[in-house]
């Protein structure tokens, strides 16, 4: 049986989500009596379950827990079982699962593993699947690892910095573009500019070098890896760059040819009164190297409070600010990436504004 463009429109939102590890009561399943059918079942098998093809699989102990609630459903759904059935292969990878050493919620919390978060450039229920572009990552899921960093998970900030570098006009702002990320945390804004909005060169930094180490296998997965020996165009790196460190002084902009810098890009990283004065004294060394250097900053709103302090800290130093306005997707609309909107996220298009400049001030 062939599938309906909006079966297989439906199905690949639910795949997008299980390879984002989205949790397990906001899967947007198929209706029951569709998933009954044995042409769904052998696609859900196929491109979410199949040992032999599918790759950078979820944690088992989160592919048992979707393959089962799918179980049930079906279960629910069959009234004659003469007729309907639950697939071979789907039952033999649930008790293949179910006799494997599940490690617990908490610990497989705390593991690395990989997460896909997937955009995309046409209409989801179209019959191509030409429209994904993908961006795998080794993540954990814990909000803050055991290392005590925020760095080792993919922020909402981030994935919807993400959307709009993904839309026209912030395809414009990378295209061509050499660009400098600040907190790159896992690097998907980076690994995003050079893998599909034809960036020139992107450097991914962060303040934490077990970060610094995680975006290079990131970049890695990615195959974004530079041959040695080849072109610089196109290329991604990753690299230590503490706000509030002096660039000269560490060689930064030697090494990394800041000077012809483009654009900066920072997701979630004002979240932090103390570190807001840090971040600032960078942007304001970028601006010193280039002025002409466009920065846009998206933060998640959870403290009102914290997002004025680095607005005022820019509006000291002379570097005018400009909203974005890009709205978020309602969640019941995302087809991927998949992210919460109950805390705002703004976006700011920071520049350095002619005038006066206090050399003292952040
Ligand atoms: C909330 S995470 C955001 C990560 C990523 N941008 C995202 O949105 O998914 C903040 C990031 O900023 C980095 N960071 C915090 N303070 C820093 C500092 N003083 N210098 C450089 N990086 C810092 C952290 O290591 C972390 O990766």
């Amino acid at each position: 049986m062939e599938l309906t463009h909006t079966t297989q429109g439906n199905l690949r939102v639910l795949r997008r989500q299980y390879f984002q590890i989205v949790n397990l009561e906001g899967l947007k399943w198929p209706d029951a009596n569709i998933l009954k059918t044995s042409a769904v079942q052998t696609w859900i098998y196929e491109n979410l379950f199949d040992l032999d093809t599918v790759k950078s699989r979820p944690p088992e102990r989160y592919q048992f827990r979707v393959l089962k609630k799918l179980v049930s459903i079906i279960e629910g759904a069959i009234d004659d079982p003469e007729e309907d059935e639950i697939s071979n292969d789907l039952m033999s990878i649930l008790s293949s699962l179910l006799s494997s050493n599940l490690s617990s919620e908490s610990v497989s919390a705390q593991q690395k593993a990989f997460v896909t978060y997937t955009y995309s450039t046409r209409p989801i229920d179209g019959p191509a699947s030409s429209n994904e572009l993908p961006v795998t990552l080794l993540e954990s899921r814990a909000v803050i690892s055991s290392s005590g960093t925020t760095g080792l998970r993919t922020w909402e900030a981030a994935l919807h910095l993400g959307n709009f570098l993904m839309s026209e006009s912030g395809n414009e702002i990378i295209r061509g573009k050499n660009v400098l990320e600040l907190g790159a945390g896992t690097g998907l804004l980076s690994i995003l500019c050079a893998k599909y909005l034809e960036a020139g060169r992107v450097i991914a930094t962060d303040g934490d070098e077990a970060v610094v180490d995680a975006i290079k296998t990131n970049i890695f997965i990615n195959e974004l890896d530079i041959p040695e020996g080849s072109s610089t165009r196109g290329s991604i790196e990753s690299a230590a760059l503490k706000w509030g460190w002096p660039l000269q002084a560490t060689a930064f902009e030697e090494d990394y040819g800041v000077g012809a810098l483009d654009v900066v890009l920072g997701a979630d990283v004002t979240y932090d009164n103390s570190g807001i004065p840090l971040l600032v004294s960078t942007l304001r060394e970028l601006f010193d190297l280039k002025s002409s250097v466009q920065v846009v900053i998206a933060a998640s709103i959870r403290n009102e409070k914290t997002f004025e302090t680095f607005i005022n800290a820019c509006s000291r130093n002379h570097f005018g600010t400009e909203e974005i306005n890009f709205p978020t997707i309602p969640e019941d609309l995302q087809a991927g990436p998949f992210y919460p909107t109950t805390t705002p996220i703004r976006m700011l298009r920071i520049t350095r504004s002619e005038g006066p400049r206090d050399p003292f001030s952040v």
